[in-house]
C-alpha cells in the first residue's frame, strides 16, 4: 500500500468509526456539546439524526467514551428488536442476571430496581442507541415507557437516539405524538463545509503520522468537496482511492486528476441517490481500484 510512500504509520482514511481519528469541530462538536449539556440537565430523550455516512456511529462511540467516567452506560448498536428483546438487551447491558423465560413484568421490576440502585448511588444511567431508525414501532413505545421510570427528582434512565432522517419522518405520525413531545433536544448532523473538509483531511493525515506539506493541492480539495458533498464516509473513500492512485503514479502529492479518477471509480459517490448498502462485498468493491482508473490517473 501507500503507507511507506507517504510516510504514514497507519491508514488515514479507513471506513471504521475509530474514535482515535475523531475530528472535534463544526457540526460534530456542536452535536457533542448539545448531548453533554442535555444529559447534564437530566433530559429523558435526546435525538441526533444525520444522513448516511455523516458520522453518527463515531459520535456515538465518542459520547460513550466521554460518559464512561461519569455515568453508567448501556449501548444498543443494533436495536431492530421487539419490545421483549429490547428490554432483555437493556437488562443485559445493566448486568442484570435473569432466566431466559422470565416474565416481562418481573424483568421490568429488575430493571427498575437496578436503575433505582444506581440513582441512590448518585450515578446516572444513559442508554445510547445507534441505528435508531430500525427500531420497530412497538419497541419505540416500549422505550418511551422505560423513560417513565423516575424518582420525584429525576429520570432514572436517559436515552440518546442516533438515527438516519427516516426516524424524524416516522415520528411525525400521530401515534408517536407522545414520544415526540418527550424528545427535549434534537440535533441534525451536517456534512462538512469546505473549510472544515480541508481541516478534516489534514487532521486525519496528521493522526496517521503524516508530517509533510499539504498532500492535496487546492484544486484537488475543491474537487473533493464537490464530489463528496462533505459527507465524511465519502471523503474517506475518495481520499483513500486518490492516495492509492497518486502512489500508483509515483506522485508525492494528490492532484485533481487523481481525485477525478477516484471519483469515476466510486459508485457510491457517482450515484449518491442510490442508498449505499454497507455489505462486506460493497465495501470491498468500493475500496478496490480498477486497473483502468489507475492507468487513466497516470496518463491524464
Ligand atoms: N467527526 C469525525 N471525525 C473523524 N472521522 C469521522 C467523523 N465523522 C465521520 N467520520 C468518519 O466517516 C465515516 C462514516 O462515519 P459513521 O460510520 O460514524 O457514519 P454514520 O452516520 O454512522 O453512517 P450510517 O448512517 O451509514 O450508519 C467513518 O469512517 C468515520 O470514522
Ligand atoms: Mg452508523
Amino acid at each position: 500500500m501507500y503507507l511507506q510512500h507517504f510516510q504514514l504509520s497507519e491508514p488515514p482514511f479507513t471506513l471504521t468509526p475509530d474514535t482515535g481519528f475523531f475530528f472535534n469541530q463544526g457540526s460534530h462538536q456542536e452535536a457533542l456539546n448539545v448531548l453533554l449539556v442535555a444529559l447534564h440537565n437530566g433530559e429523558g430523550f435526546i435525538k441526533v439524526t444525520g444522513e448516511v455516512g455523516t458520522g453518527k456511529t463515531l459520535l456515538c462511540r465518542q459520547l460513550l467514551n466521554l460518559l464512561q467516567a461519569h455515568a453508567v452506560t448501556a449501548y444498543l448498536p443494533n436495536p431492530f428488536l421487539n419490545p421483549t428483546g429490547l428490554r432483555m438487551a437493556l437488562a443485559g447491558e445493566l448486568r442484570i442476571e435473569f432466566a431466559r423465560n422470565i416474565g416481562q413484568h418481573r424483568l421490568l421490576q429488575l430493571i427498575y430496581e437496578r436503575l433505582a440502585q444506581y440513582s441512590a448511588e448518585g450515578r446516572r444511567v444513559v442508554l445510547v442507541v445507534d441505528e435508531a431508525q430500525t427500531i420497530p414501532d412497538d419497541s419505540l413505545e416500549a422505550l418511551r415507557l422505560l423513560t417513565n421510570l423516575e424518582t420525584e427528582k429525576r429520570k432514572l434512565l436517559q436515552v440518546v437516539l442516533f438515527a438516519q432522517p427516516e426516524l424524524d419522518r416516522r415520528l411525525q405520525r400521530e401515534e408517536f405524538r407522545q414520544l415526540r413531545q418527550r424528545v427535549a433536544f434534537s440535533y441534525q448532523l451536517r456534512p462538512l463545509d469546505a473549510g472544515a473538509l480541508e481541516r478534516y483531511v489534514r487532521h486525519r493525515l496528521s493522526i496517521a503520522g503524516y508530517r509533510g506539506a499539504d498532500l492535496y493541492d487546492r484544486r484537488a480539495m475543491r474537487c473533493l468537496y464537490r464530489a463528496s458533498g462533505g459527507v465524511p464516509r465519502l471523503v474517506n473513500l475518495l481520499c483513500h482511492k486518490s492516495l492509492m492512485l497518486a502512489y500508483g503514479c509515483n506522485a508525492k502529492r494528490v492532484s485533481r486528476k487523481h481525485l477525478l479518477s477516484a471519483f469515476r471509480d466510486t459508485e457510491a459517490v457517482r450515484h449518491p441517490a442510490r442508498r449505499w448498502v454497507k455489505s462486506a462485498s460493497t465495501l470491498l468493491g468500493t475500496l478496490a481500484l480498477t486497473g483502468a482508473s489507475l492507468m487513466m490517473a497516470c496518463s491524464l
